[in-house]
């Protein structure tokens, strides 16, 4: 019979792989602690409409790429392609934001979306997100752009770049997209089906096309911080402002347009060298109509996500891999295996990381099994070593068995001995 394989655009992440998310993400936790975001977590089906309402219909997401399905009473559900919809949804249905309006969220998981498979791009991918609601203040916008680096940063990623732009606010946004599909009907012969179909529904998105054509109309293209209201223009300057006293910095994209509806004002990217066209490591920006338009009291906000596979391609390329805990192995002659049980628990209660051959089988085959593994130290139990209360500890490190030191040490002294023998 033929094997069942893994679906199209999902792949299992193997103890290899496992090793460093779960090294990214201990650091990546830690940075949400240093910057007070508290963990939020949502389930990862959604009604259908809470996505089309928020991302909007219009979106590639939503109109091409949502897992969706009807549920056993008909109706519709999709699992989640991002995760803002939801964390707005819980803010509203939670009453969150009635007693204290300031709340800083974050949350990390699965998200399905049904894009062509590629290197760093997968249909079901992992996401660290943090959400800012309660403010419109642009030092909001800076905080949340301070975080998103400062992941990158903790888990020692310095090669990557911060684009920025503005998408204007219900003041401004409609002129320049009047201004916009005025310049791009009149170049509409250059442009390709996608983006002529774009022109009517939503021509911001024609700026972000990467078909040759489409580039060269869309770098001439009249920019939306041109064209920007007072109040927009001086809060992208103010949000630059904070980047520069950071040392952030960032690099202004006029065709920066991101792929969810909600944004106002702010948005961003990082960038980052080495993951060929899916080069996008986060990407985030303000928001501050969503909450109202999903139901809620009218709650400014602005949020991020980084692309938790992406990151760790580049960790594996980039990082010194991740250093293991010192592997202790317990070999016993056949006969012996319950004498093992208490110094198992013995070590694992001290701390260590000690495992056992449940296979029990010959002492030699032990040792094989403790070689594979890449045992630091392995502790020998024999016949006279149980009579005399002693443990023999071999030590690993040399590469064959002949250099490899052993000692004996009484059982009193042993998880002393070892504590001592690792440090040095
Ligand atoms: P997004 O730009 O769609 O934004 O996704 C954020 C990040 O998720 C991307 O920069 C990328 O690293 C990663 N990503 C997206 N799609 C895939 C995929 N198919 N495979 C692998 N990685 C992927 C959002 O999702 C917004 N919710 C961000 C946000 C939060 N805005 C405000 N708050």
């Amino acid at each position: 019979m033929d094997p069942i394989r893994v679906i199209r655009g999902m792949r299992d992440l193997l103890p290899e792989q496992t090793r460093w998310w779960r090294w990214m993400e201990q650091r990546l936790d830690g940075v949400m602690d240093r910057y007070g975001y508290a963990e939020i977590r949502t389930p990862v089906l959604e009604h259908t409409g809470l996505f089309a309402r928020s991302i909007g219909q219009e979106t590639d997401i939503v109109a091409k790429e949502m897992y969706t399905f009807a549920d056993r009473d008909g109706s519709s559900l999709s699992l989640r392609p991002e995760g803002t919809a939801a964390v707005v949804r819980s803010f509203i249905e939670n009453n969150l934001g009635k007693k204290e309006p300031l709340h800083r969220l974050f949350y990390r998981g699965p998200m399905f979306r049904h894009e062509r498979p590629q290197k760093g791009r997968y249909r079901q991918f992992y996401q660290l997100g943090a959400e800012l609601f309660g403010s419109a203040h642009p030092s909001a916008d800076v905080e949340i752009i301070e975080v998103a680096v400062g992941c990158l940063q903790a888990i020692g990623l310095t090669d990557f770049s911060l684009e920025l732009n503005t998408q204007g606010c219900p003041v401004c946004r409609p002129g320049y997209r009047e201004q916009l599909t005025a310049y791009l009907r009149e170049h509409e012969r250059q442009l390709c089906t996608d983006c002529r179909r774009r022109l009517a529904s939503n021509p911001l998105r024609v700026l972000d096309c990467k078909q040759a054509a489409c580039t060269a109309v869309a770098e001439a293209a009249p920019h939306l911080l041109d064209h920007a209201c007072d109040d927009c223009r001086q809060q992208f300057d103010q949000v630059r402002a904070g980047l520069e006293k950071l040392g952030i910095g960032g690099r202004l994209n006029h065709r920066m347009v991101r792929g969810l509806d909600y944004y106002n004002r702010t948005t961003f990217e990082l960038l980052a060298a080495g993951l060929g066209a899916q080069n996008a490591v986060a990407g985030g920006g303000r928001y501050d109509g969503l909450v109202e338009s999903m139901g809620g009291i009218p709650t400014p906000a602005v949020g991020f996500a980084a692309g938790l596979d992406r990151i760790v391609l580049l960790l594996e390329q980039q990082v010194a891999e991740p250093e293991r805990p010192p592997l202790l192995f317990i070999a016993a002659q056949p006969g012996y295996w319950l004498e093992t049980l208490p110094l198992l628990q013995q070590l694992r209660q001290a701390g260590f990381t000690a495992v056992n051959d449940v296979r029990q089988g010959s002492f030699k085959s032990q040792l094989k099994r403790a070689d594979r593994l890449g045992a630091r130290l392995v502790l020998l139990l024999g016949q006279d070593e149980i009579e005399q209360g002693t443990v023999t500890i071999k030590d690993m490190q040399a590469p064959s068995d002949s250099e490899r030191k052993q000692w004996q040490v009484e059982r009193g002294g042993l998880l002393q001995e070892i504590g001592g023998f690792l440090e040095r």
